[in-house]
């Protein structure tokens, strides 16, 4: 399992987002985070802003949708050039569509579970998936202390796509930072978003190697 880190844009300066994005050459993927004042409390950016991102950075956009329907939306981030895009389980109301949908753009489709949100129900949709992302903190806002509860479902998470061949990614977001990534990790995480341990260090670039070494210790 290949360890992946995906530091989160939430916690970057959005007026320079650019230059945010070259901050971190060594970065697998840029995570980014739609929020629509609907589906969580918070607003962040939309489409225009992942197009212009796409052409400011070779870095691949991971595109987390926290949004009230990402039926809708969700196909139009992946023609934008995501090179991923995730939807949440609770707000989907066609995912299997959806996700197809996603992929038929030529992205990666993802679905995202809240921290009580069970895994064992979309067994079945794993033939769709290409990730599964498990939330660690509520979403809607970066900087808020990772919850240990989920630890167990990222066990659970693991054990069920080996025994589908293991070929989806499994990515915890919330919370990741160089102390409590190790457990993650243990517990069969392969992707790691980081927003505020990565963008809120002195030297992002520096902050992904540390994360990424403490991931594979
Ligand atoms: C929260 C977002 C996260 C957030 C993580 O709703 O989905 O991606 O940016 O930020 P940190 O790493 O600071 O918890
Ligand atoms: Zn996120």
């Amino acid at each position: 399992m290949a360890v992946q880190i995906s530091p989160s844009i939430l916690a970057a300066d959005f007026a320079r987002l650019a230059d945010e994005a070259a901050a971190v050459p060594n970065a697998d993927w840029l995570h980014v985070d739609v929020m629509d004042y609907h589906f969580v409390p918070n607003l962040t950016l939309g489409l225009p802003v992942v197009e212009a991102l796409r052409k400011a950075t070779a870095t691949p956009l991971d595109c987390h949708l926290m949004i009230a329907d990402p039926d809708r939306w969700a196909p139009q981030y992946a023609e934008a050039g995501a090179g991923s895009v995730t939807i949440h389980a609770e707000a989907a109301k066609a995912p299997v569509r959806t996700l197809r949908e996603i992929r038929a753009q030529g992205a990666r489709a993802g679905l995202a579970l809240n921290p009580a949100t069970a895994v064992e129900p979309y067994e079945d949709l794993l033939p769709e998936l290409d990730m599964l992302l498990l939330m660690t903190v509520e979403p809607g806002f970066g900087g808020q202390k990772f919850l240990d509860m989920v630890l167990p479902k990222v066990r659970r998470t693991r054990e069920l796509v080996r025994r589908h061949g293991g070929r989806i990614w499994v990515q915890v977001d919330g919370g990741v930072d160089a102390e409590t990534i190790g457990r993650c990790a243990e517990a069969g995480a392969d992707v790691f978003v980081a927003g505020s341990a990565v963008y809120g260090a002195s030297d992002p670039g520096a902050a992904i190697d540390e994360l990424r070494a403490a991931a594979t210790r």
